[in-house]
């Protein structure tokens, strides 16, 4: 019977190769310098070895030249790899514009996923080929990584945050995903598949349906059953601020920092609002920690953001309430649309 341990998992995502590339050179490295010292230590221990009872070393002449290129080299050769790595860190960890987004909530022991278009999965996430794929992921309790071997991706996702990953997935193909952190008892069996379909199969995956509208659908329903909208009215003239235009541009907040409307502040607006107060608002939100599990943040989070594409706030002409006319003028263009 043979047994096929392959000596590094497929490679299947455009990191791939480059993340090989640099652990081979490592692995190479770490080979040639082992060797060449273990040579060099038994060359010396013979060729230096004492011949007579009472020899006396002769004394050693350092050389300037000799030390100038053994700290030299190994310099220049780590600060390579520090580039090297560096480099592609940054390119890993700052997803792009253009990407898919999905929204994953990791919980004791399951990975939860939920597309822009209403879509849920649990343990199994489905991708298109060729296409680059943010995740957006928080957990409900413990620490968990989200890990899949053969994208070349790990990711620590921590409660009380979003972190975030992208790929782009070169192959069709089903791919372990594992947490990679211990979280309890049956963190060996928070396991799952990334399923990656070819475009044609990946629209027919689509258009399977989800039965509930899409997620800023679902989250505009909580947003009027929670009653977020006798506050935040459309035309700004509620007792907070309008949302529409404000996803992914720069807020002005009462404190005088400026802050961008990402997934994060728009979390923190929710569970915490005192926080960041934007100017020309009261701190009179109240908390909504507890009362919104991470999925629902998540849909909420998603019906702001479809909010991006629409103008901000009209304009209030002086008439309705005074002094709350500073909600930050979003630049109409650039807008962050990721549908697909
Ligand atoms: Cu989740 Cu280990």
């Amino acid at each position: 019977m043979q047994v096929d341990v392959p000596f590094s998992p497929e490679q299947a995502s455009s990191f791939a190769g480059e993340v090989d590339a640099l652990y081979g050179f490592l692995w190479a490295l770490t080979i040639v310098v082992g060797l060449v010292l273990t040579l060099l230590i038994f060359y010396f221990a013979v060729k230096y070895r004492r011949r007579e009872e009472d020899e006396i070393p002769r004394p050693v002449r350092a050389s300037h030249r000799l030390e100038a290129v053994w700290v030299g080299v190994p310099f220049v050769v780590a600060m390579g790899i520090f580039f090297w790595a560096a480099g592609l860190y940054f390119k890993m960890y700052r997803p792009p514009e253009e990407a898919i987004d999905v929204y994953v909530v990791a919980k004791q022991w399951m990975w939860k996923f939920q597309h822009l278009d209403g879509h849920r999965e649990i343990n199994e996430l489905h991708v298109p080929v060729g296409r680059k794929v943010k995740l957006t992921m928080t957990t409900e309790d413990v620490i968990h990584s989200f890990f899949v071997p053969a994208f070349r991706v790990k990711m620590d996702v921590v409660p009380g945050k979003y972190s975030t990953i992208w790929f782009e997935p070169t192959k069709a193909g089903r791919y372990h995903l594992f947490c990679a952190e211990y979280c309890g008892t049956s963190h060996s069996g928070m396991i799952g598949w990334v399923e990656v379909l070819e475009a044609p199969e990946y629209q027919a995956w689509l258009s399977g349906g989800p039965a509930g509208g899409s997620l800023a659908a679902t989250g505009e329903k909580l947003f009027q059953q929670l009653a977020c909208n006798t506050c935040h009215k459309s035309d700004g003239t509620g007792r907070g601020p309008s949302l529409e235009g404000v996803f992914g541009k720069p807020v002005q907040l009462a404190n005088g920092q400026r802050v961008i409307a990402d997934e994060g502040y728009v979390r923190e607006s929710i569970t915490n609002p005192k926080a960041k107060v934007v100017a020309g608002y009261d701190p009179i939100m109240p908390t909504f920690q507890g009362q919104v599990s991470e999925e629902q943040l998540l849909q909420l989070i998603a019906y702001v953001r479809s909010l991006a594409s629409i103008q901000g706030a009209a304009p209030q002409s002086g008439a309705s309430s005074p002094g709350r006319q500073q909600s930050p003028a979003p630049a109409p263009a650039q807008m962050k649309q990721q549908q697909q």
